[in-house]
Parts: C-alpha cells; sequence; structure tokens
C-alpha cells in the first residue's frame, strides 16, 4: 500500500464521451483539482476548445454550461499527453474499446489496442506515485494486464515511480449524461489498495453521498460493468420480442410494459420498445461477455447472452422488412422519409444506430430515403451508410424502378415527406411528439404510411389525416 495525498491534479486519456462530460462534471464539482483532459485526436482537442459552447464535440443536454464554468480555470483540454501525465496525481483511462474486426476473438472480443497503448504511455511518462483509473469498459482481469504494464516501469526514475491501479466503470448514458454524473445511483469503485480506493471516492465525496460509492475488489468492478449493460439490453430485446408478439395478438406492448413494470421487482423503466438498441455498448459489451464465457468453457452461459444481440438484429431486420410488405412489397423507388438517425434522442452519436441497418437493408431494396435528423450531418450519415447522398435534384426526377437504392439528406419533416410514400420514425426526438400531420399528409403521395418504430407520434392526428399507421407493439 502507498500513501497518497489530497488529489490535486488529474489527467484523463481519452476526450470522448466519456472522458469529456464526466472530467467536466469532476471539473466543476472539484474547483481545487486541476483537471486535464487530453487525446491524440487533435481535432476533437480544438472543438473542445471552440469558443462557442455550441460547437462541442460531443451533444448532451446541459454540457455546455459545465465547460462553460470550468474550461481555463481547472479544466484543460490539450494534445500534450506526456506533459499531463507527468504533472498528474490520478490518471483516468477513457479511451475507445470497440469490438475486435480481426485476428483472434473478431467481431466478440474487445480491442484493446487503445488501452495498452495508453497504459505503456502512463508508464513511460508518470512522476511519483500515480493512481491510474481504468474508466473505459473492459473484461474482466484486464487490470492485471495494466498492472504488468505498470509494473515493468516501476521503481524506475530513480525508484520514485510507483503505481496502485482502480476500476471506476461509468455508467453515464448518453443524452442524460449531465444528470447521470451530477447525482449517479452509484459509483463503483474496485481495487485492492485502500488508500488509492479512497483517494478516489474523496473526489466523488465533493457531490456523491457516502452510501452511493461502492467499493469492490477489482474484478467484481470490471465485471459489473459488462453484467449491468447486459441486463439493461437483455430487458429491451425481450420487450421487442413481445412488441411482435403483441402485433401478432392484438395486445398493445405499452399496455403490457404498464401492467408488468408495476411489478417492484420488475420495475419500470428499459420496458420502451423500439427499433432495437443501439449506441456504443450495449451490444459489444455483450459480445464481450459472449467471448469471455466460451473462454472460461462456459458455453450456455455464452448462447444466452448471444441470443440477446440475435434478437436485437432480428428487430431490426423485421422493421425494414414490414415497411416494404406493407408498401405492396416493394419500395424500389419509392421515397421513405426517415426521421431520425442518432440511436437515441438528445445525442449526436449514430454508432450501432438501429437507423443504419435499417436504412441500408432499404436502400438494398431500391428505396429512395428522405433523411433528417435534428443533430446528426449529412457527412455522419454518409459515413455510416457507405455512400454520398445524390444530388437533391436527380433524386428530384425521380430513380429508376428497380434502380439502385440512394438517400438525399432533408432540411424538415415536411422536407423530407415531400412525395413520400412512407414516414419512418426510428429516434424518439421530442419534436417527434408534436408534428403537423396534416401538413405532411398533404405532401405525400396517397396511400402513404406511418411507420412509428418509437411509438412517439400522434397516431390519432396521423389517422385523421388519412395516413395509415403501424406502430411497434400494438396489434
Ligand atoms: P470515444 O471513442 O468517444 O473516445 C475515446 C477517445 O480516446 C478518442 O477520442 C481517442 O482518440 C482517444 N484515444 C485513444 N487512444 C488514445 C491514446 N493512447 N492517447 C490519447 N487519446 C487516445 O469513446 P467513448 O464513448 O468515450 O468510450 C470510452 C470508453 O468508455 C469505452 O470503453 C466505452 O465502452 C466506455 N463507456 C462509454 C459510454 C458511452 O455512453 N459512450 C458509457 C460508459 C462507458
Ligand atoms: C448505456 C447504459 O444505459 C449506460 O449505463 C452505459 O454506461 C452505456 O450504455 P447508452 O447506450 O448511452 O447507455 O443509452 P441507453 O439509454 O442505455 O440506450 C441504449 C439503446 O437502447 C438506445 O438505442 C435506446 O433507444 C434503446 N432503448 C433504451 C430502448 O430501445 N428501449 C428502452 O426502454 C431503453
Amino acid at each position: 500500500m502507498t500513501t497518497t495525498g489530497p488529489i490535486r491534479s488529474i489527467c484523463c486519456i481519452g476526450a470522448g464521451y466519456v472522458g469529456g462530460p464526466t472530467m467536466a462534471v469532476i471539473a466543476d464539482r472539484c474547483p481545487h483539482i486541476q483537471v486535464t483532459v487530453v487525446d491524440l485526436n487533435a481535432e476533437r482537442i480544438a472543438a473542445w476548445n471552440h469558443d462557442d459552447l455550441a460547437r462541442l464535440p460531443v451533444y448532451e443536454p446541459g454540457l455546455d454550461a459545465v465547460v462553460g464554468r470550468a474550461r481555463g480555470r481547472n479544466l484543460h483540454f490539450t494534445t500534450a499527453v506526456d506533459d499531463a501525465i507527468a504533472g498528474a496525481d490520478m490518471i483516468f483511462l477513457s479511451v475507445n474499446t470497440p469490438t475486435k474486426t480481426r485476428g483472434v476473438g473478431a467481431g466478440q472480443a474487445s480491442d484493446l489496442r487503445w488501452i495498452e497503448a495508453s497504459a505503456r504511455q502512463v508508464a513511460a511518462a508518470a512522476n511519483g506515485h500515480t493512481i491510474v483509473v481504468e474508466k473505459s469498459t473492459l473484461p474482466v482481469r484486464t487490470a492485471e494486464a495494466v498492472k504488468t504494464i505498470l509494473s515493468a516501469a516501476q521503481g524506475t526514475a530513480g525508484g520514485t515511480k510507483t503505481f496502485s491501479v482502480l476500476s471506476n466503470p461509468e455508467f453515464l448514458a448518453e443524452g442524460s449524461a449531465i444528470g447521470d454524473l451530477e447525482n449517479p445511483d452509484r459509483v463503483l469503485i474496485g481495487g485492492e489498495d485502500e488508500t488509492a480506493i479512497e483517494s478516489l471516492a474523496s473526489v466523488y465525496g465533493q457531490w456523491v453521498s457516502q452510501e452511493r460509492i461502492l467499493r469492490t475488489n477489482l474484478w467484481s468492478s470490471e465485471l459489473s460493468k459488462l453484467t449491468a449493460n447486459a441486463f439493461l439490453a437483455q430487458r429491451i430485446s425481450s420487450i421487442n420480442g413481445i412488441a411482435a408478439l403483441c402485433e401478432a395478438t392484438g395486445a398493445d406492448v405499452r399496455e403490457v410494459g404498464r401492467a408488468i413494470g408495476t411489478d417492484s421487482r420488475i420495475g419500470s423503466k428499459f420496458l420502451q420498445a423500439g427499433p432495437g438498441f443501439g449506441g456504443s455498448c450495449f451490444q459489444k459489451d455483450i459480445l464481450n461477455l459472449v467471448y469471455l464465457c466460451r473462454h472460461y468453457g462456459l458455453e450456455q452461459v455464452a448462447s444466452y447472452w448471444e441470443s440477446v444481440v440475435g434478437l436485437n438484429t432480428w428487430q431490426q431486420q423485421r422493421i425494414a422488412r414490414l415497411v416494404v410488405n406493407n408498401l405492396f412489397g416493394t419500395v424500389s423507388g419509392k421515397r421513405i422519409a426517415i426521421l431520425g438517425f442518432a440511436f437515441k434522442a438528445d445525442t449526436n452519436d449514430t454508432r450501432e444506430a438501429p437507423a443504419i441497418s435499417i436504412c441500408r437493408d432499404l436502400i438494398e431494396e431500391g428505396a429512395q430515403l428522405a433523411i433528417v435528423d435534428p443533430k446528426v450531418g449529412d457527412q455522419q450519415i454518409t459515413l455510416d451508410l457507405g455512400r454520398p447522398p445524390v444530388d437533391p435534384a436527380t433524386a428530384a426526377r425521380g430513380v429508376p424502378l428497380g434502380g439502385d437504392g440512394t438517400w438525399i439528406p432533408a432540411e424538415s419533416v415536411v422536407e423530407a415527406a415531400r412525395g413520400a410514400d412512407a414516414v419512418l420514425i426510428l429516434t424518439e426526438w421530442q419534436e417527434y411528439r408534436h408534428l403537423d400531420w396534416g401538413a405532411i399528409a398533404a405532401v405525400m403521395r396517397q396511400p402513404a404510411w406511418l411507420f412509428d418504430a418509437r411509438a412517439v407520434a400522434d397516431a390519432e392526428a396521423a389517422r385523421a389525416a388519412g395516413l395509415n399507421v403501424w406502430r411497434v407493439g400494438e396489434g
């Protein structure tokens, strides 16, 4: 065990969706701590330093105000990684840990190259005693590798370089990150070094009550994060499966959700049927859990969790298929308005968004999509769909029947719907709850459809405007 004084200086490696908001809240709540967020990505750091707070690289309600209060005072964003490491008492590793795309475990295991690179950089550049905190979501027992890398440097630099490793996974959800960070259900700290654990607990203790700061061993902490995401995602696959059964039987998934959610053992949250879960975490973390289970010879457990992802993929394909089926079995050359591209409301993030696979399937069927989202720009959609939009003038002339599917960006919902046979809602943006269905139906080609995969639109108003309506989970 190593003695550590109060934390005065924090470095966070990784200025992404987790590193940026988390460090902004720590800096805001701990004015006595200097917090430096570093990243290799100079463009991202420049965006964090942008004078116009509306242009931060991450869109999160309330983030601009928190950054505005702390930036330049005790919150800094820089690409000078080594300097920030050298000056820090505590270093958070908040780098990306995506699913491996090749080699052993491709498609399931986490790619740990960024974690390893940042651990090596800490090993090389740190001074004195440093507490290294795993903030990224990691496979259980990753701390062993981090400790091994750091211990190779331990005792160098005149014997003064020492490290303690903690696990402190992040539970924030995008779109509500600031509220989740300011008022967390719990903060989880896993470790072996009591002094280091208490140092980190005292940082959170500035605004989180002690009962909510849970202390565990390293491996429980790492595994709890994967487990929490697997349980949450499992609820969504469960309700989406029941939604399909509701549609087939005349039940309504919202009524079923309310009926089961009032059972305090089940609870009411995470029972919204939809187009399937998206986001950078759920699929990646479950697949990682599946990989770990197989690694430890637990085939039954692996296939149980794998089915949660399988049902999610099926739900996305089911929605694309039912759009095609309801439009007389073909969408070739037909315009379809896509409302919402982000993986959930209140974020500009599209990672693993259900919109990506659903739009790809419809384009494959020859549809001409007009996509609108309040926060996602054309460039991002181009990357996600793997194709640029067609020139709107060409699109206006129509796509030859049987031709390749295409997409165009639209400025507004009415613009997207102009000439369309269907409107498909894929993200639950607040503004889609109050659309003027009379105005939308008036510019569509009849007979026209509303497919509401989030059940947010005013279905009565859409029906009154003459549209056929399909809502997820409504029989
Ligand atoms: P992200 O891709 O948005 O950000 C990671 C950043 O780390 C990138 O900007 C990248 O350039 C930077 N980086 C990578 N290696 C680096 C290095 N050696 N030095 C400096 N910078 C480096 O990822 P994210 O969404 O912030 O997720 C980070 C981790 O947190 C992941 O493990 C993820 O699973 C986990 N997590 C994410 C969320 C979420 O809502 N996005 C929630 C909880 C946990
Ligand atoms: C998730 C976890 O909630 C969070 O604790 C973890 O730290 C990171 O992963 P996030 O992916 O940002 O957060 O958002 P979340 O609100 O969990 O939504 C994930 C996906 O599930 C979204 O596509 C959302 O639309 C979908 N979802 C969520 C549903 O389809 N139905 C629901 O009832 C809830």
